[in-house]
């Protein structure tokens, strides 16, 4: 069975996460969804808030587990058995992290191989980061996350 981890953030999961999401599970037979645990860095929704979201933006598919981790994502991935880590690419500014992170994974790990697939085309601009900063400012988020992330952001910013 082969199976991808397709790590994140994820505060919170958007169209563009959702987009990669389905574009792996073309590829992969399994795909695991797994929220990092930064133990330093507090983002706006709790993990097991993010996991929630997850779960009920991607709908129940035998195919996709969502989880949570800590520590390095090489060691992550060889425990869940998974040699491939999924990432999205959206923009030329994406990639110098992206290679960074990818070789640095390679060098801790040179069995986990990491593979990109870019995002649609409509979704490129599509980040948590700006779809919070969006959801805060009163902005229109429907189309870039799912109906029941857009429900939790605007209780989150109290609108
Ligand atoms: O959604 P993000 O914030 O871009 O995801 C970044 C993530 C979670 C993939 C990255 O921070 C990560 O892999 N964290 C785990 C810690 C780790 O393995 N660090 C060393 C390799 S770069």
């Amino acid at each position: 069975m082969n199976r991808a981890v397709y790590p994140g953030s994820f505060d919170p999961i958007t169209t563009g996460h959702i987009d990669i999401i389905e574009r792996g599970l073309a590829v992969f037979e399994q795909l695991t969804v797994a929220v990092a645990i930064h133990p330093d860095k507090t983002g706006l929704f709790g993990i097991e808030e993010r996991i929630e979201l997850i779960h009920k933006a991607v709908g129940h598919d035998s195919r996709i587990t969502v989880d949570s981790f800590e520590g390095l994502l090489v060691d992550y991935s060889e425990r869940v058995g998974a040699s491939v880590v999924l990432r999205g690419l959206r923009a030329v500014s994406d990639f110098e992290y992206e290679f960074q992170m990818a070789n640095m994974n390679r060098h801790l790990n040179s069995s986990v191989e990491t593979c990109f697939m870019m995002t649609g085309a409509g979704l490129f601009y599509v980040s948590s980061s700006l779809v919070r900063e969006v959801a805060q400012l009163g902005g229109n988020i429907d189309d870039l996350v799912h109906p029941t992330t857009a429900v939790a952001l605007q209780a989150k910013y109290n609108r």
